[in-house]
């Protein structure tokens, strides 16, 4: 009874997948992914799209596109359909070229695909650089391993959106740094600890120092508690650092997966 259920499942499912891949196949546009086109489509955006959706796509009229707003995240066929014809009454037809919408889909794309499917905007090996050097990132990330324990493991920031990475950067309080507020405790017995708040409730603080160490303290043995408004993360650096150090910086993190050993690329 199980080896013809098992044979009939087998039967049935092997074509259901081959028309799964084929239909990925035809999805894929070589304008997505493009840092040309991405860039072409970019243009296009501020003119034909930023008025309802801003400029960066972070939304007013129109959503955010940046945010995932789409409980499925619309797949590329979706989105030149909806660039194209509009969407119920409130989104205007774009019209475009084919070529032009698909350049403007594969940026809308590169607002919420993983950093590492796109080549890096700036100098990797630079901005590696700066991340263990000058900025001083290193002291409070790690990277496979190495580097310090107050902000979150980098090792595989290149998940993230562009975008993201660029304003985790240079806007550290724009993602609420939840897990990660600065805290210092005072406690009965004299002794001050300070970290990140990694978990709080009204009963006990769970703090991790600059040591990674982390104390889990009943609120009964505190006498005094502060707590940090944003992230604990430097504020300064749009200003500190110039542009392109920031894109070097992006760059480098963009390049940080976590991979099997044999899909890693050396540089
Ligand atoms: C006049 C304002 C306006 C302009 C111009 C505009 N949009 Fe929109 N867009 C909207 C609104 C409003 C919605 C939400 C519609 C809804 O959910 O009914 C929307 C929805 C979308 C969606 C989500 C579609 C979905 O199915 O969830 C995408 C993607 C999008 N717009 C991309 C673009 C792009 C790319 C352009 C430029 C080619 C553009 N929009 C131009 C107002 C606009
Ligand atoms: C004083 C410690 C500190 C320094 C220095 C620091 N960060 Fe952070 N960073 C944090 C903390 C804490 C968070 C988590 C709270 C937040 O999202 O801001 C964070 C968040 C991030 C995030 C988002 C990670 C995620 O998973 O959400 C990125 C990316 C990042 N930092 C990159 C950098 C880079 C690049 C530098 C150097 C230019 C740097 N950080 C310097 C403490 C620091």
């Amino acid at each position: 009874m199980r080896v013809v259920a098992g044979l009939c499942l087998l039967l049935f499912s092997a074509p259901v997948l081959a028309q799964h891949e084929k239909e990925g196949e035809k999805s894929k546009n070589p304008a997505i992914g493009n840092p040309q086109a991405i860039e072409a489509g970019r243009k296009l955006f501020a003119n034909g799209c930023a008025a309802c959706h801003g400029a960066e796509g972070q939304g007013g009229r129109g959503p955010n596109l940046r945010a995932q707003v789409f409980w499925h995240p619309l797949d590329d066929d979706t989105l030149y359909k909806a660039v194209q014809k509009g969407v119920g009454g409130a989104m205007p037809p774009a019209n475009l070229p084919e070529d032009q919408a698909w350049q403007v889909v594969a940026f809308v794309r590169s607002l919420t695909a993983p950093a590492a499917e796109n080549p890096a905007p700036g100098d990797i090996a630079n901005g590696e650089k700066i991340f263990w050097g000058a900025a001083g990132c290193s002291n409070c990330h790690r990277v496979r391993g190495k580097g310090g324990m107050l902000g979150p493991d980098l090792s595989n920031a290149g998940m993230r959106a562009l975008p993201d990475l660029w304003d985790s950067v240079v806007d550290p309080d724009a993602d609420g740094a939840l897990g990660y507020r600065a805290v210092t405790l005072t406690l009965k017995s004299g002794q001050t600890l300070k970290g990140v708040a990694r978990n709080r409730t009204n009963y006990s603080v769970q703090l991790q120092d600059a040591q990674g160490n982390v104390h889990l303290v009943a609120m009964e043995d505190v006498t005094d508690m502060t707590i940090g408004r944003g992230s604990p993360m430097p504020k300064n650096y749009a200003t500190r650092l110039s542009k392109q150090e920031v894109n070097d910086l992006v760059s480098y993190l963009s390049r940080l997966t976590v991979r099997p050993a044999d899909a890693t690329t050396k540089k």
